[in-house]
């Protein structure tokens, strides 16, 4: 996979670094095959998986997973009101995400693929492996060469997320993301924030990301905060007037109920926050 493949996709869909997964995922790609990015909330697996998506200039579409999801939804339907007036003809059926992908050989894009019924997750089944699906009244539909998945999850371990069945694991190749390090966070959150006219974010910024990371490693926080509460927070501090004050304030907001505290550790997440901050804030001089 050539650099200057990886650089158009960073500079085109302003993807900050992510170059090594990037590599991975085009290649995964490239190869034919359907690709999984798997990773904690708000690594960017979803920016990341629009990006390659479009960088292939195919067709594109995409789904969000949800535990409402119907397989008739992802397949497709007939016109009620047609088929009533002239039963089950081929010219009444509305296509689906799935089909319409697979008969464009295009790219079906499903977010949060974990999160829909495994009904739906058994209907992809057959049109990754045998590469076609056989739609009640319609008939079997069959995917057109260049026919892929590209899906995104949280690993097993998030709370509300379900297992993805093991023979679907096993049709897709997956590439991990995990966090970015400091400057590329800062520099996701520049991208993010929502400029004020002649307001520079810049010290809210850095103080925001460092509060954001510490999170992540403090013994008594079960599972930490993603660069989206730093956006958050710096965005709520900017309206607040940016001074001192403004971040702490923010975080109260952006921050607490995105960071999970360990039950036994009797600290509330005001105090974890509180002290955080003070911490964050000494870091604005030597930056992590
Ligand atoms: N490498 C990156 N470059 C640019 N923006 C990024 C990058 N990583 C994350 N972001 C930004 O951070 C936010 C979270 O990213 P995204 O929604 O893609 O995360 P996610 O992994 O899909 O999260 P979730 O698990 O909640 O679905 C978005 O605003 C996104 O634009
Ligand atoms: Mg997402």
């Amino acid at each position: 996979m050539s650099d200057h493949a990886i650089e158009r996709l960073q500079s085109e869909f302003r993807i900050v670094g992510r170059a090594a997964e990037a590599r991975l995922a085009l290649a995964c790609l490239s190869a034919g095959r359907n690709l999984m990015l798997q990773g904690p909330v708000g690594v960017g697996k979803s920016v990341l998986a629009e990006a390659l998506a479009r960088h292939f200039a195919r067709e594109l579409v995409r789904v969000d997973g949800d535990e409402r999801y119907t397989e008739q939804k992802m397949t497709g339907w007939f016109d009620p009101a047609l088929v009533l007036k002239g039963g089950y003809h081929k010219e009444f059926f509305i296509e689906g995400p799935l089909v319409r992908a697979m008969r464009s050989g295009g790219i079906l894009f499903v977010n949060e693929i974990n999160r829909m019924p495994e009904s739906v997750q058994n209907v992809l089944l057959p049109a990754m492996e045998e590469r076609r699906v056989v739609v009640p009244q319609y008939g079997e539909v069959h995917a057109e060469a260049d026919f892929q998945i590209i899906a995104t999850q949280n690993p097993v371990e998030f709370v509300a997320t379900s297992h993805l069945s093991e023979a679907l694991v096993d049709r897709f190749e997956y590439v991990e993301l995990d966090y970015q390090s400091f400057d590329e966070e800062v520099e996701i959150v520049r991208r993010n924030v929502r400029c004020t006219d002649g307001f520079d974010p810049g010290d809210l910024v850095d103080r925001a990301v460092a509060l954001t990371r510490l999170t992540r490693d403090h013994p008594k926080v079960r599972r930490g905060a993603s660069v989206r509460a730093a956006i958050g927070m710096v965005d709520v501090a900017t309206q607040l007037g940016g001074g001192e004050d403004a971040l702490a304030q923010a975080a109260m907001v952006s921050l607490l109920h995105r960071i999970e505290i360990a039950e036994e550790s009797g600290l509330s997440p005001e105090s974890i926050v509180k002290e955080l901050d003070d911490e964050a804030r000494k870091k604005k001089v030597r930056r992590p």
